[in-house]
């Protein structure tokens, strides 16, 4: 990580997470995608870091987004939503974009029906936080900038 520049981080959110607060609060909680991108904005700068958040219900609008940014950024924290556990192209553009990612989810994905036991991005992202809820967001910045200054 360049002592000179403050690293950007991509904050990433699938489908149906525009509808955080409303969606299944008994699962995802009453907090809302702003609230969410606030916390990560918060930790970030606190460390020095900036955030660049993007929302989409399509599969490929979020790959162009990686795509789009993957020169200028230093690494994503990312929640594919449903395409956690169907998108090998979103798999494939992490690999692709070769920048170290966390995956999140709010909920506990593995203790949830078995069809969302299974994460096909995962082997992409260096880890996973999931089941945390909204301060998940906060541990995996954390974490993503704790591995960016010591990537062993
Ligand atoms: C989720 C879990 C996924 O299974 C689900 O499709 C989501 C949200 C989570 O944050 O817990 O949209 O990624």
């Amino acid at each position: 990580m360049s002592a000179s520049e403050a690293p950007l981080l991509l904050l990433v959110h699938g489908p149906n997470l525009n509808l955080l607060g409303e969606r299944r609060p008994e699962i995802y909680g009453s907090d809302t995608l702003p609230d969410i991108e606030a916390d990560v904005a918060a930790a970030a700068n606190a460390r020095g870091a900036t955030v660049l958040s993007f929302q989409s219900n399509h599969e490929g609008a979020l790959i162009d987004f990686l795509h789009e940014h993957r020169r200028r950024a230093a690494g994503v924290i990312l929640n594919a939503g449903a395409y956690t556990h169907t998108s090998i192209a979103l798999h494939d553009a992490l690999e692709s974009i070769a920048l170290p990612a966390v995956e999140v989810h709010l909920s506990n994905i593995h203790a949830r029906e078995p069809f969302r036991r299974r994460s096909v991005i995962a082997a992409a992202c260096i880890g996973q936080v999931a089941g945390l809820g909204r301060a998940g967001y906060t541990a995996a910045a954390n974490l993503l900038l704790d591995h960016l200054e010591a990537p062993d």
